[in-house]
């Protein structure tokens, strides 16, 4: 982490929810934390090293605290097992400033918040922000059941209730979302805002494409790229720009791994294609996306990509290093 480094400790953990559990993190030495926007979301330095981003899912007028909430991801690489099972009351953190890269539009006449599991902690954020600016919106919230579902009661108790509608996978099949009709009508002026599972992700973001929604109006936040190795990954090269020095990269190993074994360093954090703080600039050759953080515009013009686990679909790519 760098400067912007904050130090806090738990102040509060519990269960929110079968499988979530949310800490309130306070500043160590009770100092005020650095103000955030609705969307905004933390670096967290895990014991055992690995980062992961976890959104704010409490009012951003508050200083005094930072909230988060953590699934424990059956699949976890570390980072949510890490949190559930060794963070406890008390326990001492490195954070990030928050850092927002799922902002609300300020010019948006209405705004359709959907939310998938666990991405209700940044689209729950941005409800209450809503909610409070007297703006027009409507909150969708899908989960596998009510148990699961976090924040279940804080958003029944909310003002803007009327406003949020529950999708459980294990209710009837009348109070199931129903996406195509939901997103048939692109209307001028509102915007799409999405976070949750890859899956979940994948069908909102396809259905709002097919049905003519611009990509300016669609907002999305992923939490995990399903990354590793793939059939068919073969050896690549890279080559830095600026030493013309090439660098082989084995199937089994990402081109930062590779760049690292060749004494290049190239900045990370979550190593999984959602945070973007590895983005490379591509001067030649193709690269084979694998984030979910570049829109898939960008991802089309080829100029730039995400080294910790995207890899080439051309023998050799150029980077800008
Ligand atoms: S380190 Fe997060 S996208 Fe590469």
């Amino acid at each position: 982490m760098n400067v912007s480094t904050l130090n806090v400790q738990v102040a509060r953990k519990a269960v929110e929810a079968e499988g979530v559990c949310t800490f309130e993190l306070v500043e160590t030495a009770g100092q005020p934390l650095p103000a955030f926007s609705a969307g905004s979301h933390i670096d967290v330095r895990l014991p055992g090293g690995l980062t992961r981003q976890y959104s704010l899912c409490n009012d951003p007028t508050e200083t005094h605290r930072y909230l988060i909430g953590v699934l424990r991801e059956p699949a976890s690489r570390g980072g949510s097992a890490a949190m559930h099972d060794v963070v406890q009351e008390g326990t001492r953190l490195e954070i990030s400033a928050p850092k927002n890269h799922f902002p609300l539009a300020h010019d948006a006449r209405r705004s359709l918040l959907l939310a998938g599991g666990i991405g209700i902690t940044p689209i729950l954020c941005m409800a209450e922000r809503l909610a409070m600016a007297g703006a027009d919106f409507e909150l969708h919230y899908c989960t596998r059941s009510p148990a699961r579902a976090a924040f279940l009661q804080r958003i029944r108790d909310a003002a803007f209730a009327p406003r949020a509608a529950f999708h459980f996978d294990d209710g009837d099949a009348a109070q199931k979302i129903d996406l195509p009709t939901l997103l048939s009508n692109p209307v001028e002026g509102t915007h799409l805002y999405v976070c949750g599972p890859k899956g979940f992700m994948d069908a909102v973001l396809g259905t709002a494409r097919a049905s003519g929604w611009p990509e300016a109006r669609l907002h999305f936040e992923f939490f995990s790229a399903e990354v590793g190795p793939m059939a068919g990954d073969d050896t690549f090269e890279v080559k830095l720009a600026s030493s013309g020095r090439t660098v082989r990269v084995a199937k089994d190993r990402s081109v930062v791994q590779a760049l690292a074994d060749a004494g290049v360093v190239v900045q990370t954090s979550c190593e999984q294609g959602v945070c973007g703080t590895c983005l490379t600039r591509v001067n030649d050759g193709v690269p084979d996306h694998r984030d979910v953080y570049l829109t898939p515009e960008e991802q089309a013009a080829n100029d730039q990509f995400t080294p910790c686990c995207s890899r080439a679909k051309t023998p050799l790519l150029v980077l800008d290093l």
